[in-house]
């Protein structure tokens, strides 16, 4: 393998297949990981898929990733809409990054329209269910090609 992406996932996203299954489908963050181990081989990326309830946690594995990873794909979850903290961590990352929402949060309640983390991520993906982990894997996959 000639790279690991970091899969990072935010709070309540350990409940996914079983949390709001009419918003975020019923797929779980094991499918995640496989679908996107799949199109980690088409360019020779490995994959490192973890989430955390909490937000240093999160800022922690992303100054990991400084050292570990070629790139990183973060769903922040509802941090998206409140922390400074994880963009400025994501700041300190060179590689490529790219956010994804299960759910179209442009569609949803006002507060969710607004991310902190958009303004740093080189592509942000909405609205496309898990398959959105996946598009973005391929996306880092060609930034990085
Ligand atoms: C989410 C959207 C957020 O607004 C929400 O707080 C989440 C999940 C999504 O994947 O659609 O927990 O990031």
């Amino acid at each position: 393998m000639s790279g690991t992406i970091y899969i990072l996932n935010g709070p309540n996203l350990n409940l996914l297949g079983k949390r709001q299954p009419e918003i975020y489908g019923t797929s779980t963050l094991a499918d995640v990981s496989s679908s996107c181990a799949k199109v980690g081989e088409e360019f020779d990326l490995a994959v490192h898929l973890l989430q955390s309830n909490h937000e240093g946690q999160l800022i922690d594995w992303i100054h990991e990733a400084r050292e570990n990873a070629a790139g990183i794909i973060i769903n922040p979850a509802a941090y998206s809409h409140t922390s400074v903290a994880i963009l400025d961590a994501l700041n300190t990352f060179e590689g490529p990054v790219l956010e994804v929402h299960i759910s179209n949060i442009h569609k949803r309640e006002t507060f969710r329209h607004h991310s902190y983390v958009s303004s740093r991520a080189d592509g942000v993906i909405a609205g496309c269910g898990i398959e959105g982990y996946a598009l973005a894997m391929r996306h880092v996959g060609a930034l990085l090609s």
